[in-house]
C-alpha cells in the first residue's frame, strides 16, 4: 500500500512549527532527526507514571522499567540482526560506543608498533578516539583516502593491512559525502588478514538499516537521536568473542558481580559495559522509535528518501556556481555543497531566516574539508518525512541568498 508522506508528517509534531513566521523546513536530519509522537509520549509517560531505576529495585516501578529496558534491548538486537542480546550494549551515543571500543579493545589488543586503520571520510568520532589510543599505546593510525567524487579508495586497503594491524574502523555512510562504501569486500579483506572491523553506523542505520551478522562486522555503533529516538542514548554492538575478552571501560554500579577490597568480579555481558545508571528511559524511547519504523514499510520509506535525493541533486546542480561534494551512485540522502565566491555560513544564515534548517560548517569531519581545500560546506540531509516541495523551497532560498550575497 502506498504511504501518504503528507500524512506521515502529522506523526512528528515539531514539523508543523513556524520559525521566524515561516513554516519550518527541516533538512538537518543528519545532525538529529525529529521524534514521532509515540516516542515523545513514551518518554513522558515514563517520567510521569513509571520511573524506577533498573536492575536495582524489587519495587513495582523498578521491575516494570527493567522489563521495558530489556525488551528494548531485544527489539534492537532483532532490528540489527545481532545473534544475542548479550552483544547489545546501551551507551550514551555512537561517540561513547566508539570510545568504549577504543579504550577497552586497545587495552586488550593494541600495543606499541601495532596499527589501526580508519578512513579519510570519517566523522571525528571515528578518528579522534583512535588518535588518542594510538598515541597512548605507541601505535600508528593509517588512513584509506577518498577521491574527489567521494569514492572511498578501498583498493588501497591491501597495502595498508599488515601483520601489525589490529582494527579497521570505517563508516557505513559518510555524514558529509553521503557515500556508502561497499563494506562487504572490505570486511572480507580485513578478516582474511585476521583484522576485526568496527563500523560507524550513525547515518547508515537510518538510511538503509543493517544486519550485523550478514555484514559480519565485529563492532557496530549508532546513536538513538538520529534514528528518531531520544538524545543521550546509543548502542554498541560487538561480537561476544571480543566483548567477553575486553576489560570494562568504566567501573561502577551494575557492571559488577561481587565487590570487595580484595577482589571484584564483573557482571556478565552486556552489563559489564553498562556502569552506573544508564539512560534507561532513552533506551525504552529508542525501542519505541524502532517500533514506529517497523510499523511502516521501511523499504518504501527508503525509496522515498532516494527519490528526494535524486530530485534535490538535480535541482541543486542547476544552480549556477553550486558544487555538490560527493557524487557517488547509491549515496544516502545527504547532500553537501558549496558556492563559488560565497561563504556557506552566509547562505546558511539567510536560509535560517527563511525557516530552512540546514547544517553549515565542517560537519565534524574536518579532513573531508581539507581534502577539498575548503573550510565549510552547507549540508541538506533528508528524512522520509521531507517532501519535494521542501526541496523547492530550499532551492528558492539558496537562489535568493546567492542573489543577495553576490549583489
Ligand atoms: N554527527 C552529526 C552530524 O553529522 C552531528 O551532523
Amino acid at each position: 500500500m502506498d504511504i501518504d508522506f503528507r500524512k506521515i508528517r502529522e506523526d512528528f509534531p515539531i514539523l508543523s512549527q513556524k520559525i521566524y513566521g515561516k513554516p519550518l523546513i527541516y533538512l538537518d536530519n543528519g545532525a538529529t532527526a525529529q521524534k514521532p509522537q509515540c516516542v515523545i509520549d513514551k518518554v513522558n509517560t515514563l517520567h510521569c507514571e513509571m520511573n524506577g531505576n533498573i536492575h536495582r529495585g524489587i519495587h513495582f516501578m523498578s521491575e516494570r522499567c527493567t522489563e521495558a529496558y530489556e525488551a528494548a534491548r531485544s527489539r534492537i538486537a532483532d532490528f540489527i540482526g545481532a545473534a544475542s542480546t548479550r552483544e547489545v550494549i546501551f551507551t550514551s551515543g555512537a561517540t561513547a560506543s566508539i570510545n568504549t571500543v577504543a579504550y577497552s579493545f586497545a587495552e586488550r589488543y593494541l600495543g606499541a608498533g601495532d596499527n589501526v586503520i580508519t578512513t579519510e571520510m570519517e566523522h571525528h568520532a571515528n578518528i579522534v578516539p583512535w588518535q588518542i589510543v594510538c598515541q597512548r599505546k605507541g601505535a600508528e593510525l593509517r588512513v584509506i583516502p577518498f577521491d574527489d567524487e567521494g569514492r572511498l579508495m578501498t583498493e588501497q586497503l591491501e597495502q595498508l593491512l599488515d601483520d601489525r594491524t589490529r582494527l579497521l574502523c570505517i563508516t557505513q555512510a559518510s555524514n558529509v559525502l553521503g557515500t556508502r562504501p561497499d563494506l562487504a569486500p572490505v570486511i572480507a579483506a580485513a578478516h582474511r588478514a585476521g583484522v576485526p572491523v568496527l563500523v560507524d553506523g550513525c547515518q547508515g542505520i537510518v538510511h538503509g538499516g543493517v544486519n550485523v551478522q550478514e555484514l559480519d562486522c565485529d563492532f557496530y555503533a549508532f546513536s538513538g537521536h538520529k534514528l528518531y529516538g531520544p538524545t543521550g542514548i546509543g548502542v554498541l554492538y560487538g561480537k561476544e568473542k571480543y566483548l567477553a575478552e575486553m576489560p570494562p571501560f568504566m567501573g561502577g554500579g551494575d557492571m559488577v558481580g561481587t565487590v570487595s577490597f580484595q577482589k571484584t568480579t564483573y557482571a556478565e555481558l552486556p552489563l559489564k559495559f553498562e556502569a552506573g545508571t544508564t539512560n534507561y528511559i532513552g533506551a525504552i524511547g529508542l525501542g519505541e522509535a524502532i517500533g514506529y519504523l517497523q510499523s511502516h514499510d521501511i523499504a518504501a520509506l527508503l525509496q522515498h528518501e532516494a527519490a528526494l535525493t535524486r530530485y534535490a541533486t538535480e535541482r541543486l546542480s542547476a544552480i549556477d556556481g553550486l558544487r555538490i561534494y560527493g557524487t557517488q551512485p547509491h549515496k544516502c540522502s545527504i547532500l553537501s555543497f558549496g558556492f563559488q565566491g560565497v561563504h556557506p555560513f552566509d547562505v546558511g544564515m539567510i536560509l535560517d531566516k527563511l525557516g530552512i534548517a540546514v547544517r553549515t560548517g565542517t560537519h565534524c569531519a574536518e579532513p573531508v574539508m581539507t581534502h577539498y581545500g575548503i573550510t565549510a560546506m552547507v549540508r541538506a540531509s533528508m528524512a522520509f518525512y521531507n517532501l519535494p516541495e521542501e526541496i523547492d523551497r530550499l532551492v528558492e532560498g539558496i537562489t535568493r541568498a546567492l542573489r543577495m550575497l553576490r549583489a
